[in-house]
């Protein structure tokens, strides 16, 4: 098959929600209709509980099930569809932006009754940075919740996304009748005690119809020719090519649970949703067609077995063809590198693969050669953009507990850092070292580990900073100023980047104020 019809079959893309809001049970229902799976409950959620937190054997337990899932594939109508796993938990939410850079569309489920959560919004903000096409699904409809057309307001006002409604609901919790298809022009009534069938959905391309009335009782009936001629008066007739720039998502409503409104979105997925899109690098615009395979790392995934120390580099292929035991290009590294063992995800299966195509996610094992954001090409010497670090929500200041130690706590916290557990930065005043995290999982984590896999031991002090903002500046007097004025408030993160640690958002605002030419990031690519 040649290279554009394998691009042409392809579809990666990402399920993001708030935790518990459904993802876990959404995604094992695609991999149903996909038949990667036969039996529910195969899918095993990679949530990391709270209760957890001092449990370093079951985070080790679920990180081992979360390198299962980290990519799970599967064949629908002909399409090879990759879904890339997110982790819901808060704290590893660093790991999911990230995720986010391999994919080239998402899925948002939202929960009916809590509506947009703050976890939703932080990773559709991600998403939004990069106009990444976003359908959303409106889950639990055989729940009590928000009114359809309060959650809609909701969605574009707190997402900041312009919604299109595809399927609206009928009714909900105990009243809930089904879902009517805007896009098919369908309705699928909603069958609480067993399985939907055909004759569950009924062409109804006319809403006016009589039958209508019989499917789902007058006052439901009306109900809907209300609310349905609203959106149509409201809503601009749905354009996928509007979809696909990001700037429209389409919605639906549904059961996942009940896997119920699951394949209308499914079927609609695979008609608009995009294939493998071009990919920028410093150099140049990177296509999928391209004859010559070029791809980026964007998860380290370590094995916490101190007896098998390899890691997996998940990489996305994003030109040409991957080949097994072939030479290709570490960038950073400047040096050839051959791959014995790349593997690929079929649901929870890993198998060794002999080739992959743009959009694949290839697992490489790795004995401590890359690093989050690296590039393998074929020979070209390509930069990947758009795998940023974002701002750390939490700082500590990490000093060596063993003095004997120094050298293993460095290795490790360089190691731990390449894969993206946390960030690490160096005070300019002092070079006192930082932790950075979206979590305060992670700083037990990375004890546990250092502890574990480098024989380090560290403490923590607490810091109490804001944000920490990569610093830009065209202005050289203006940043040497800043640098002096501020230096008790500046660090370098591990590529060398300035920047500004600021205790609170007063403290930005005042440099914002003295020093105008001064350019405050919260992400380290701008
Ligand atoms: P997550 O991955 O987004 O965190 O959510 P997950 O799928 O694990 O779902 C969270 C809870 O919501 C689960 O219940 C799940 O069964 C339930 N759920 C998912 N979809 C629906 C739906 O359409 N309707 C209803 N009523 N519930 C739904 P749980 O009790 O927390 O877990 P479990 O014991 O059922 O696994």
């Amino acid at each position: 098959m040649s290279i554009l019809k394998e691009i042409e079959k392809r579809k990666t893309f990402g399920i993001i929600s708030h935790p518990d809001a459904g993802k876990t049970t959404l995604t094992e229902k695609l991999l149903l209709f996909g038949g990667a799976i036969q039996v529910a409950g195969a899918v095993k959620s990679n949530k990391i509980k709270r209760s957890a937190t001092s449990d370093f054997m079951e985070i080790e337990r679920q990180r081992g099930i979360s390198v299962a899932t980290s990519v799970m594939a599967f064949e629908y109508r002909g399409m090879k569809i990759n879904i890339l796993d997110t982790p819901g938990h808060q704290d590893f939410a660093e790991d999911t932006y990230r995720t986010l850079t391999a994919v080239d569309s998402v899925i948002v489920v939202i929960d009916v009754a809590k509506g947009v959560e703050i976890q939703t919004e932080k990773l559709v903000s991600v998403c939004r940075m990069r106009n990444t096409p976003i359908i959303v699904f409106i889950n639990k409809l055989d729940r009590e919740g928000k009114d359809g057309f309060d959650l809609i307001d909701e969605v574009e006002q707190k997402l900041g996304i312009k919604v299109r409604p595809l399927s609206w609901p009928i009714g909900m919790g105990q009243r809930f009748k089904g879902v009517y298809n805007l896009y098919e022009k369908k309705i699928c009534l909603f069958n609480p005690h067993g399985k939907q069938t055909e004759e569950d959905t009924i062409e109804i391309s006319d809403l006016s119809d009589e039958r209508l009335d019989e499917l789902v009782g007058e006052a439901a009936a009306n109900e809907l020719r209300e609310e349905v001629n609203l959106i149509e008066e409201v809503y601009d007739t749905f354009d996928p090519e509007v979809y696909k720039k990001g700037e429209i998502s389409p919605v639906f409503f549904g059961s996942a649970l009940n896997n119920f409104g699951v394949k209308e979105m499914l079927d609609c997925f695979v008609e608009i949703a995009p294939n493998p899109l071009p990919r920028i690098t410093e150099e140049r615009i990177v296509d999928p067609e391209e004859d010559k395979f070029a791809g980026f790392v964007f998860k380290i995934h370590a094995n916490m077995d101190p007896k098998h120390r390899d890691r997996i580099a998940f990489l996305r292929v994003c030109s040409g063809k991957f080949e097994r035991n072939t030479n290709y290009l570490h960038v950073r590294q400047n040096r050839k590198m051959k791959f014995s063992n790349p593997t690929a995800f079929m649901a929870s299966k890993k198998s060794v693969i002999d080739e992959a195509y743009p959009g694949d996610i290839v697992g490489l094992y790795d004995s401590g050669n890359f690093k989050i954001g690296d590039t393998v090409t074929a020979g070209e010497i390509l930069h990947f953009k758009g795998i940023p670090s974002f701002s750390p929500e939490q700082f500590r200041y990490v000093t060596n507990a063993d003095p004997m130690k120094s050298k293993q706590l460095a290795k490790g916290l360089e190691q731990l850092m390449d894969e993206g557990v946390a960030q690490l930065f160096t005070k300019e005043l002092n070079n006192r070292k930082i932790i950075g995290t979206v979590g305060a999982l992670q700083f037990e984590v990375i004890q546990y580990r250092l502890k574990n896999e480098y024989g380090a031991s560290c403490t923590y002090e607490h810091l109490n900073l804001h944000k920490a903002c990569w610093v830009s500046c065209d202005d050289p007097e203006e940043l040497k100023a800043f640098r002096t004025r501020r230096k008790r408030d500046l660090a370098l993160d591990k590529y060398g980047q300035l920047v500004f640690l600021a205790e609170s958002a007063w403290a930005m605002k005042m440099v914002q104020d003295n020093f105008p030419k001064i350019q405050l990031h919260f992400k380290s690519e701008f």
